[in-house]
């Protein structure tokens, strides 16, 4: 995996959530390998902080404020970074937000924000970029960010985890599809351990003492735990590149995740929270 970096130099890259930390890491280490990066996310004064911090640094990149929820958004960002740069080596669906709350409290409204960005925000991505990458005729590369929580469940947060379980279904198929046409377009899931970025702060869901409560919980354990998103995107960038699908910013948290889930199904064990999770949830049930 050693130089495997050197396969993105002088290509373009496409990072959605591109304002804030994994992407916003993701940006500044595929600059730093030589690419141009096309900078996408909902929030303009991020990306543009993001784009004079690359330019800085002698590197190029284009901010696009794009709605990943809004399939024509996507599309606008294709035809403006292939308007722009020519053809991209590397895209990266990373956009995604946490919602907190009991499913059967969560207004439909949020629900399906959450769904349109976290799933079809990936899916239209996906379909924007890929049939000019496979027109290209070149070797490229898709990520999808998935998260560690594709390989496990969690209560209160069942809207993300559902859409990460998705992300990963839909990645490992997609991956499959490429193999299938024999294509050059290298697919990979990102499946990111704790990372301390801003996601729980900025949580949609609903606001009552569960929410809250695990939102605290949460915030603290990535405090505590996380890895900043410039290190997990020095360890997921490299992975892409040397074409791995599975992804990881904590290998073994990973595999223990994976060991875990594969057991549960294996032994049909009724749904459960590992003890230590448990621990620091438990209260919630009280509030
Ligand atoms: N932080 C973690 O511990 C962790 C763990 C596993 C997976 N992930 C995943 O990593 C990805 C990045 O998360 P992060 O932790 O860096 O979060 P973050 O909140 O720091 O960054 C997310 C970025 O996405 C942008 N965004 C939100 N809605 C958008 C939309 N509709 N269109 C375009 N951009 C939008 C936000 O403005 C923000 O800049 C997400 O998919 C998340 O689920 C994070």
């Amino acid at each position: 995996m050693g130089d495997s970096l050197a396969r993105l130099n002088g290509g373009v890259a496409v990072i959605t959530g591109a304002g804030s930390g994994i992407g916003e890491g993701l940006a500044h280490r595929a600059a730093a390998a030589g690419m141009k990066v096309v900078l996408a996310d909902i929030a303009r004064d991020r990306i543009d902080k993001v784009a004079a911090d690359i330019a800085r640094t002698g590197g190029i990149a284009l901010p696009v404020v794009t709605d990943v929820s809004d399939p024509a958004a996507l599309e606008a960002l294709a035809d403006k970074t292939f308007d722009t740069f020519g053809s991209v080596r590397l895209l990266i669906n990373n956009a995604g937000i946490e919602t907190l709350g009991l499913s059967w409290e969560i207004p439909a409204a949020t629900w399906e924000k959450t769904l349109n960005i976290n799933i079809h925000g990936v899916i239209h991505g996906v379909r924007a970029f890929a049939p000019r990458m496979i027109a290209a005729g070149e070797p490229a590369y898709i990520a999808n960010t998935a998260s560690i929580g594709a390989l496990g469940i969690m209560p209160v947060q069942t809207s993300y985890i559902l859409s990460k379980h998705a992300i990963l279904a839909y990645s490992e198929c997609l991956y499959m599809e490429m193999q299938l046409k024999q294509l050059p377009i290298h697919v990979s899931a990102i499946l990111p351990g704790p990372v301390a970025t801003r996601i729980f702060t900025d949580s949609a869901g609903t606001r009552d003492a569960t929410s809250n409560f695990h939102q605290k919980v949460m915030e603290d354990m990535l405090a505590a735990n996380g890895m900043t998103g410039m290190e997990a995107a020095s360890i997921i960038l490299p992975q892409i590149a040397a074409e791995k699908f599975w992804v990881s910013t904590h290998a073994d948290m990973t595999r223990e995740y994976a060991a875990n889930r594969a057991r549960h199904l294996a032994e049909l064990s009724l749904p459960a929270l590992p003890p230590e999770v448990l621990g620091l949830l438990g209260d919630v049930n009280a509030r």
